[in-house]
């Protein structure tokens, strides 16, 4: 009998059940997307009840894969972050769409709260800038908006989620009201330095106490999940937010070891040990994982757009047919000619946060044409990685030694190799790119007895591939400068 663990990623454009054997091989697997919906310029909306659908389906399918002499002992949620939902705490019926970390519609709330002079003192207590990706400004959008909202949830009526919170609260038939400490370090409301929801916060973005879920440990019980899977009934042990989940799948735990993860967007984590350091440089302080009510912390990049920009192309532009043709198109390239996508859909994150941004392409000639644009795309994913990577090196005081790369985009060769050559480190590729996932069920194991230690998961971790840079320093200065001017051009408009 081999024991499984089962790992849920919900992420921002699909849910994922991956089952695990404790020695990270994955015995089954199911996948299915999820409607997005875009109802103003800058608002982006899931539905709740869907994700639930969609996440205990692919959940079915995965159990149904397994033979009759595997058993899975729990489950490990990770999740897209900041994401918010809220609902009403008897009948379970969402208030409001869930409103999305990529939604903007928050960004004059935030403006107005920077102008009263708010932001370093909300820095200090949360790691986080004051920008409309946290969920802080959505959970009082949906108050303000909704009719009758703010009078329920001060009454105690409504409850507040992010996506870990609504799967678990669902699971357990809502008998559990939890989330992790990593998902609670990205709403804007949890005091990183003393591991509590802070009641000036809580006054600041006007949040009534009442609707906020329990903080646990990553490796915690989070009760049973009791609904949605056919009547089997399995413990929930183990979550983390989706970037955090990745660290711990790319067994990121000594200080100075990064990790970045390209999905919809692209996520790079420091690991900066035990105590919580502020950036000089604009990146995020975040808790990384908490084990035994002890954080550790990391400083955290993060890049709204990086496989959003080739779905870009292969869903509004219709120049490709799936995302991995990108990588025959760059290549057959011998320079990207050029040609610049700076991909600010949603605005600009880090170093630069500027929700007002918006994408552009330049350097187009009359001979520019798709493998331009894929190269471009891609391209942008390194770019921004520099930017991440530049920050950090200088916040840290020193160069990390290698950049550990996870997630759906670095199965592409190409793109692999740009990323070494355009940052100028050693890129290592796992194994298992599914970090995340990986991540999520390991949080499980160690709860459930699977592991002994962090140690233990370290030992786990194997290399496939790493690239070290080959890029000459004249061309990879022009490539850059040609960036910084684009960067420049889409900041102003
Ligand atoms: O902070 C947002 C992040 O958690 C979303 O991750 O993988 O869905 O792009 P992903």
């Amino acid at each position: 009998m081999s024991d499984l663990i089962l790992a849920i990623d919900q992420g921002t454009t699909s849910s994922r059940a991956i089952v695990f054997a404790p020695d990270g091989r994955m015995v089954a697997k199911a996948q299915q997307e999820f409607s997005q919906h875009f109802p103003d310029d800058g608002w982006v909306e899931h539905n709740p009840e869907e994700i639930w659908k969609v996440t205990t389906q692919v959940c079915r399918d995965a159990l149904d894969q397994l033979s009759d002499d595997q058993r899975v002992l729990g489950i490990g949620i990770t999740n897209q972050r900041e994401t918010t939902v809220v609902w009403d705490k008897t009948t379970g019926t969402p208030t409001y769409p869930a409103i999305v970390w990529q939604d903007r519609r928050t960004a004059g709330h935030c403006r107005q709260l920077a102008s009263d002079g708010l932001e370093d003192d909300t820095r200090a207590r949360t790691g986080l800038l004051l920008d409309p990706y946290f969920s802080a400004t959505k959970i009082a959008w949906i108050l303000d908006n909704v009719e009758d909202a703010r009078a329920k949830a001060e009454r105690g009526d409504l409850l507040f989620g992010t996506m870990d919170t609504w799967l678990i609260w669902k699971f357990t038939g809502g008998k559990v009201h939890a989330t992790d400490a990593t998902n609670a370090s990205r709403t804007l409301l949890y005091n990183i330095n003393d591991q509590c929801w802070d009641p000036v916060l809580l006054e600041r973005f006007g949040i009534p106490e009442a609707m906020l879920p329990e903080v646990l440990d990553c490796a915690a019980d989070f009760g049973t999940a009791l609904e949605g899977l056919d009547g089997v009934e399995l413990p929930i042990a183990g979550v983390a937010g989706d970037q955090q989940a990745a660290v711990v799948g790319q067994a990121c735990f000594e200080p100075g070891m990064i990790k970045s993860t390209y999905g919809t967007g692209c996520f790079a984590l420091m690991n900066i040990g035990e105590t919580p350091r502020l950036s000089q440089h604009r990146l995020l302080t975040t808790i990384a994982y908490r084990f035994d009510g002890k954080p550790v912390y990391a400083l955290e990049g993060a890049i709204f757009v990086a496989g959003a920009a080739v779905q870009w192309l292969r869903d509004k532009l219709g120049i490709i047919k799936s995302a991995e043709e990108t990588e025959a198109l760059a290549e057959s390239l011998s320079s990207n000619r050029g040609v610049y996508l700076v991909p600010a859909f949603t605005g600009l994150g880090a170093p630069h946060w500027e929700p007002d941004a918006r994408a552009l392409i330049c350097g187009l000639t009359r001979d520019s044409g798709r493998a331009e644009l894929a190269r471009a795309a891609l391209e942008a994913v390194c770019y921004q990685t520099w930017d991440l990577f530049k920050a950090m090196e200088e916040d840290a005081g020193e160069r990390p030694e290698t950049l550990r790369v996870d997630g759906g985009m670095v199965a592409n060769n190409w793109l692999l190799q740009a990323l070494a050559d355009i940052v100028h480190v050693p890129v290592e590729r796992p194994d298992i790119i599914e970090t995340t996932a990986l991540g999520a069920a390991r949080l499980a194991g160690l709860q459930l007895g699977l592991f002994g230690d962090l140690n233990d998961l370290a030992q786990h971790w194997s290399l496939d591939r790493r690239c070290e840079p080959q890029l000459g320093d004249q061309e990879r200065d022009v490539m850059l400068k040609g960036w910084q001017a684009a960067i420049e051009r889409a900041r102003n408009g």
